[in-house]
Formats: structure tokens, C-alpha cells, sequence
């Protein structure tokens, strides 16, 4: 991070019991509010910005991702991560899973268009990789929602659990290509058959896909069409497996790891 001064951060607005109202609260600032720059994660491969939303008497912490600042990738069409971002948090909502902190699109940011996520106020230390035994049994749905999205990029930094204790996952930038690419840290649960709750929310969510016209036409506006088609097998393959599968042929994780 530059050294830049970090905003104060309003910690009860992440708060579990209230999260839901806040949550409201939260999404409407990222909409609407004004957008101010505070810093820059310097460690990141894109230019990721910390800013600052103002909106009435909202004041809260963002990450800004402006599409001109993506590092262009060979398989993933140039500046559709930010949206593929927005598309995580669509899915986390959708299956009542609130995994993915509230992130919008905004096309009049500082730097042009790009997506907007709240700020989760967690220990960086504390990942993956330094969690306990207990922590990682948390996991399962993380893991389902990675083979959900086919995320090519689960490090371990990017699952956090913040001082509450709910637990986030972000960086959805390379999500949702239409070929599997799932690459991810987290390969603990492989031949188990998912809980039945999660079993529960992908059946639902399978149906919500197939059947609720607003939510296809929230993921028309962030993917392609044979991205959005690729999602609905997806679903419909882990509802056939309802396993956790082996690691797939060629590089199962990601790099750098954390
Ligand atoms: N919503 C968030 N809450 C807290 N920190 C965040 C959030 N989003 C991003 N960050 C921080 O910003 C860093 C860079 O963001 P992110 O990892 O999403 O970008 P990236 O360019 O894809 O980076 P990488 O090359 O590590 O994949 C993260 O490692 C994390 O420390
Ligand atoms: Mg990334």
C-alpha cells in the first residue's frame, strides 16, 4: 500500500447480526456514493486502489478496480474482470451464501469503469495458510463456490475472516471462463460429498437460474453467453457429482500461493 493516509474504518458496519441491513446500506454507497481515492495495493498484479465512499451519512472503505488498470491475460477477453468481480458477488447473494463482500460496477470511477468492492477489515496475516484445523472446516462452502465460479485464482490471502469472524472470500477477477481453470489452495475436502445445505442452495440456485428472468439478465449484462451457458452446466454437473472432485489435470494451484 502506498503511503497514503488509510481512512478510519467504520467496523460495525461488518458486523454479522446486522450485516443484512447494513449490507443494504453498503450496496446503496457503492452505487451511488462519491468515490475518493486513498491508496494503492502495490502487491496485486492489477492496479487495485483502496478509496473511500461517501454517500449521505455512509462512509465506508472500497477497493476500486478500473478495467484500463488489468494486466492483460491470454484467456480471458481484456477488461471483463471487473465485471466477472460484480458476477461473484451476484452468485454469493444468490445463493444466500454473503461470501463475496458487496461489489458493484461503476463506470464513472476516479480512473474509468470499473467495479467497486467493500473493504473487509481483516488481519492480512491470517489466511489459508496460517488458519486452524477449525477455521478450515469452515471452508466447504468456499470450496464449492470456487468450483461454482471455476475460479483460476483461490490463493490463500484472498480467503479472510474478518474481526467479527464472517468469513470473505475475494479477487473474482478470473472467474467464470467458459473452460474449466479451477486453481485453487484449498483441495481438503477432495471425495467428500458436499453438506446437505450447500446441496440445498446450488438446487435452488439451479432453479432461480433456469427460472428468475432478473437474475439471467444480471449475469447477461457481466458474461458472455457461453459463459452464462457454462455456469448453468456447472451447476448441474455438482448437483449430478455432489463430491468434492480430485484436482484436474495440469496445474491445480495457483501462483504465488498466498
Ligand atoms: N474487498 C477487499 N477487502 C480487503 N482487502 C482487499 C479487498 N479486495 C482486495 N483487497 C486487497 O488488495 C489486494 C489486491 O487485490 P486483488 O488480489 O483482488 O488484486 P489482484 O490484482 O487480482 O492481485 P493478485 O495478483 O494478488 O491476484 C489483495 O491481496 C488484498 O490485500
Ligand atoms: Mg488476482
Amino acid at each position: 500500500m502506498s503511503d497514503m493516509p488509510a481512512p478510519s474504518q467504520p467496523r460495525t458496519r461488518a458486523g454479522t447480526a446486522s450485516f443484512e441491513r447494513d449490507g443494504r446500506e453498503i450496496l446503496l454507497a457503492l452505487r451511488r456514493g462519491q468515490v475518493h481515492l486513498a491508496g494503492e495495493f502495490l502487491w496485486g498484479s492489477n492496479h487495485t486502489f483502496l478509496v473511500q465512499v461517501e454517500y449521505a451519512e455512509t462512509r465506508i472503505p472500497a477497493v476500486y478496480k478500473p478495467q484500463r488498470g488489468e494486466r492483460p491475460l491470454w484467456d480471458f477477453p481484456r477488461g471483463t474482470l471487473a465485471a466477472r468481480e460484480v458476477a461473484a458477488y451476484v452468485t454469493s447473494q444468490a445463493l444466500g451464501w454473503d461470501i463475496v463482500p458487496p461489489t458493484v460496477l461503476r463506470q464513472e470511477g476516479p480512473s474509468g469503469p470499473g467495479s467497486l468492492q467493500f473493504f473487509v477489515d481483516a488481519d492480512p496475516e491470517h489466511h489459508y495458510f496460517t488458519f486452524s484445523q477449525d477455521e478450515k472446516q469452515r471452508l466447504r462452502p468456499a470450496a464449492i463456490f470456487d468450483l461454482l465460479v471455476n475460479n483460476a485464482d483461490r490463493k490463500a490471502g484472498h480467503v479472510l475472516i474478518d474481526r467479527s469472524g464472517h468469513l470473505w472470500l475475494i479477487d473474482h477477477g478470473v472467474c467464470f471462463h467458459q473452460e474449466p481453470k479451477l486453481r485453487t489452495v484449498i483441495w481438503d475436502f477432495v471425495g467428500e460429498t458436499f453438506p446437505e445445505a450447500q446441496l440445498r442452495d446450488l438446487a435452488a440456485f439451479h432453479r432461480r437460474l433456469l427460472g428468475d428472468p432478473d437474475l439471467r439478465a444480471r449475469y447477461n449484462e457481466l458474461l458472455s453467453p457461453s459463459e452464462v451457458e457454462a455456469l448453468i452446466r456447472r451447476v448441474e454437473a455438482l448437483l449430478r457429482d455432489r463430491r468434492f472432485p480430485e484436482p484436474g489435470p495440469g496445474r491445480p494451484y495457483p501462483w504465488p500461493l498466498v
